[in-house]
């Protein structure tokens, strides 16, 4: 099968690269690198000649709502029509756990996105993950000031990167497969107490603590579980405390 893949040079779509190409599967690349912009739509048509399935894994660092609403539902926008042009049997879209109440930032983006690629023609299949083992390095990159870090206090149930590229390689390559589902990695636990583990596995920050400021958009929601996974979703491992073992390991 012939499936292009948006974001195929960000932390997802390596993966989900490799795993499509080593089922024997073709990758198209639809990164700004190889002439594609998925915002402005350039390149779209070209690229998308002779392809069956998209696997959406596009990620923008805008941060202020309308800016990444914006730039989500005009990306799903371009892509859905082109996909349509093509004759693309299906789209996969990979999204996130409980957005359906947010109103800010990432994560009201991610709801535009979806909405958008739902207002099209070719059927998508919408893969809503749990945040990655990953999202701790990011917040220590993001929040360290200094020897501090403040992470905000959120209720996740960390997910491994590698198995959400599976699941994705799989609804790509599923003649039949559910319009929505959700994949979460074995157990719940606080944000903190994750990064707190992966701080101390790098010997710095010295400090993690968590914001509890409850005037922040959406922070009662993620504080009070609202990422979490429904009882349909997928629980898989490996879990936070492996994924640290083989990324950083102990000593
Ligand atoms: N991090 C988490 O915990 C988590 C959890 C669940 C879901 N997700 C979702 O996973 C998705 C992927 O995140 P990620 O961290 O893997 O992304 P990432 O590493 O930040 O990579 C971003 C990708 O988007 C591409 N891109 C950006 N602007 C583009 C444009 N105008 N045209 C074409 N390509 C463009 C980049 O390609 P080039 O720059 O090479 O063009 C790059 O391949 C996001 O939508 C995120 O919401 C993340």
């Amino acid at each position: 099968m012939r499936v292009a893949v948006l974001g195929a040079s960000g932390l997802i779509g390596r993966d989900v690269t490799a795993v499509l190409s080593g089922r024997g599967h073709e990758v198209i690349a639809l990164t700004r690198a190889s002439g594609v912009d998925a915002y402005t739509g350039a390149g779209l048509d070209a690229a998308l000649a002779g392809v069956d399935v998209i696997v959406d894994a596009v990620n923008s660092p805008l941060q202020e709502t309308a800016a990444v609403r914006d730039f989500f539902g005009t990306v799903a926008a371009r892509v859905r029509a082109a996909a349509a042009r093509a004759g693309v049997r299906h789209i996969v879209l990979l999204s996130i756990i409980g957005i359906d109440d947010t109103t800010a930032g990432h994560y009201a983006g991610k709801l535009a996105q979806e909405h958008a690629y739902l207002e099209g023609t070719v059927p998508v299949r919408i893969l809503r993950a749990a945040q990655f083992h990953e999202f701790t390095e990011m917040m220590l990159n993001w929040t360290t000031v200094g020897d501090t870090a403040t992470v905000p206090r959120m209720r996740t149930q960390l997910v491994n990167a590698r198995t959400v590229a599976e699941r994705l390689a799989d609804l790509a390559l599923a003649a039949e497969a559910p319009a929505r589902l959700e994949l979460a990695g074995p157990e719940a636990l606080d944000l903190v107490t994750a990064v707190r583990a992966l701080a101390e596995r790098l010997g710095a920050p010295a400090r993690v603590l968590e914001s509890t400021d409850d005037t922040v958009p959406d922070a009662a929601l993620q504080a009070g579980g609202g990422l979490l996974p429904g009882p349909a979703a997928e629980l898989a491992g490996p879990d936070f405390a492996a994924w640290l073992d083989e990324h950083h390991p102990a000593g």
